[in-house]
């Protein structure tokens, strides 16, 4: 029963989190920003697939923080300047990802 005792925690902890449910200087890693913040779209048909592309880093950074018509610009307070340089970086190494079952 312990998964039920700690759940009221969790929810409390959820409740008024904005979708980006993580703030500037608490990420992990840019996994985890990327899972959060990007790929509910850009793993989506919504928007193009940004790994597997060699994409400079220096050429994302600016495109989060000013965002694209379909895409919100993120801000320093979601996203510091440190973590968009690692999340950048992630992306511009990360490979293609395997195709998608449909
Ligand atoms: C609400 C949906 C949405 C979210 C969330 C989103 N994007 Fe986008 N993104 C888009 C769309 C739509 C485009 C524009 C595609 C086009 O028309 O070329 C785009 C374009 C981009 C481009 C330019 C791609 C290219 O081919 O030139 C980059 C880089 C990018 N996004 C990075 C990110 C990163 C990094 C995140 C997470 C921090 C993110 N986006 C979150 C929708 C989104």
């Amino acid at each position: 029963m312990k998964p039920f005792l700690l759940l009221p925690a969790a929810v409390t902890a959820l409740a008024g989190a904005p979708a980006f449910a993580q703030a500037a200087g608490q990420w992990q890693k840019p996994e985890q920003i990327w899972t959060a913040s990007c790929s509910y779209c850009h793993e989506q048909d919504f928007a193009p697939e940004l790994r597997g592309r060699n994409l400079p880093a220096e050429a994302i950074a600016p495109i989060v923080r000013q965002g694209v018509p379909g895409m919100p610009a993120f801000h320093p307070s979601e996203i510091n300047d440190r973590e968009l340089a690692g999340l950048s970086r992630w992306i511009s190494a990360s490979p293609a990802p395997a195709a998608k079952k449909k």
